[in-house]
């Protein structure tokens, strides 16, 4: 689907694979709203892409936050692509001497599933609400983790949030499909993003050697580069693609 002239929402769009994702998208000739929690982030994000940019403070899992951040897009123009990269990752074993809490299982599904499908379920009523641009009507690309397959030990949590992700993508292709919307999922390897950084880094070097080809981090950059072709591919529906260069996590490290 061709972006010029169209809206774009990019959930954790201020920072890391979001930010990277809003530039592309920008330079696709789309206007993007960038949706993120922190105020400073956003505006120094919303001022560096300049007029095509704008910034909602909101937090993916609060129903009303959303609302504004979808209706600041629909002041914009009309939207037909949603990217959800907001997300976090919070490592914790369920047994031991500091057991994982409830309440810390529930703030990482909150966030990365419950988040995700707040932003999708109320994204879509306004691309539904747009004519066909050719053979469609927008693009849904949401953001797992190879951890969806691949978890490790503490990653419980994390892990079930984006395995659940995955899990959604196809139901939301069928029932969507009669819309002329898709849904795709990307699940990232290892990126060198602000996530990455709550990794002490020699564990980090540890998570690299295991990293097949190419022997490194991924950039930002490069999950832009599949999402920008997720949105202009139309046989690309319903499907998790794993963007990882070949990286299966091991047991331990
Ligand atoms: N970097 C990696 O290696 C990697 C690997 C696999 C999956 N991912 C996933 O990619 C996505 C983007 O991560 P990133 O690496 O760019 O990390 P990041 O920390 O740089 O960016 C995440 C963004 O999401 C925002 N966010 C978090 N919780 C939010 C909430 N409740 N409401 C609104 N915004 C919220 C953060 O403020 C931040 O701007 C995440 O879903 C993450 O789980 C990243």
């Amino acid at each position: 689907m061709r972006l010029d002239g169209t809206v774009a929402v990019v959930t954790g769009g201020t920072a890391g694979l979001g930010l990277a994702t809003a530039r592309r998208l920008v330079t696709a000739g789309a206007k993007v709203v960038l949706v993120g929690r922190t105020e400073a982030a956003g505006k120094a994000a919303a001022e560096e892409l300049g007029p095509a940019a704008a910034f909602v403070a909101a937090d993916v899992r609060v129903e009303e936050d959303v609302a504004r951040a979808m209706d600041v897009a629909e002041e914009l123009g009309p939207l037909r692509t949603l990217v959800c990269c907001a997300g976090g990752a919070h490592s914790k074993r369920v047994i031991g001497r500091r057991p994982m809490r409830l309440a810390e299982f529930t703030t990482v599904v909150e966030t990365n599933l419950i988040g995700t499908f707040n932003a999708i379920r109320q994204a879509l009523p306004r691309i539904m609400a747009q004519p066909l641009r050719g053979e469609e009507r927008g693009v849904v690309v949401a953001t797992s983790s190879i951890a969806a397959w691949d978890g490790q030990a503490g990653q419980s949590a994390y892990a079930a949030s984006k395995a659940a992700v995955v899990g959604m993508t196809l139901p939301l292709a069928r029932e969507l499909a009669e819309h002329a919307i898709r849904v795709v999922t990307v699940a990232p390897g290892l990126f060198d993003t602000a996530l990455l950084e709550t990794v002490p880094p020699p564990v980090r070097d540890l998570l690299r050697e295991q990293i097949p080809h190419p022997r490194r981090m991924g950039t930002p950059e490069e999950f832009a580069s599949l999402v920008a072709h997720v949105v202009d591919n139309p046989m690309l529906n319903g499907e998790t693609i794993r963007l990882d260069a070949a990286l299966r996590m091991p047991v331990v490290l």
